[in-house]
């Protein structure tokens, strides 16, 4: 994955652990990087090994760890340093939901090497939709959820989201009901 990956994972620990925090997760990883260049492709397993390390030095589920994460991408990192790329994609959720599906060419416009999830929309109303989720990496659900969790936040409109489809019982894909209030105050 891009660097910005890691570096935006790094931002929430030190943020909510301090530097001390980061260092113990970095080493429980075997990780001895410390900058990340944003736009440098990574393997992914050093953000797998991330994740675990702070899920172990943490004492948190890593499915936690990854809910926390998908809000922190998308109030902090994406909001904060592709903002452009997020107010694009719409203003009010239900627009940047049915624009999700497409979200990620944009990104591919400036990252090529981007090999990024894919997502549609089903059974659209003005409350809820369907969104089924394709990707060839493994365990990143909950990943969505916080994603889903933190674009609410974001606009101030609560969202639910469960998982009505899991990839690891037979399919090739989630899917997640996600559905929030059409009239937010
Ligand atoms: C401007 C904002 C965003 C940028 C720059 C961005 C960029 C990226 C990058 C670099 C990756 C790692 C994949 C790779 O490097 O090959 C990624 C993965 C991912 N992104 Fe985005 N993204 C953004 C917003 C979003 C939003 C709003 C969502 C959904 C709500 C989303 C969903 C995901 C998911 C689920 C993955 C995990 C990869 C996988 O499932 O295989 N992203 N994105």
């Amino acid at each position: 994955m891009y660097g910005m990956v890691n570096k935006a994972f790094k931002d929430m620990v030190v943020m909510h652990h301090g530097e001390s925090g980061w260092e113990q997760i970095k080493a429980k990883a075997g990780v001895d990087m410390d900058v990340f260049m944003s736009n440098e492709s990574y393997s992914d397993d050093i953000t797998y090994n991330l994740i675990g390390a702070a899920s172990e030095v943490l004492k948190v589920p890593a499915e936690q760890i990854l809910i926390g994460f998908g809000e922190h991408w998308v109030m902090h990192t994406a909001s904060e340093g592709y903002g452009g790329l997020m107010k694009a994609a719409g203003k009010a959720l239900p627009e940047f939901m049915r624009n999700l599906p497409n979200f990620h060419s944009r990104v591919t416009l400036v990252f090529p090497k981007l090999q990024p999830p894919h997502f549609r929309c089903t059974d659209i109303t003005d409350r809820s939709l369907n969104l089924p989720y394709y990707s060839h990496r493994r365990g990143l659900a909950p990943f969505v959820v916080g994603l889903m969790q933190g674009l609410g936040k974001n606009v101030k409109t609560p969202v639910v989201v469960r998982q009505v489809a899991v990839k690891d019982q037979g399919g090739d894909h989630d899917v997640f009901g996600v559905a929030w209030n059409p009239n937010p105050a």
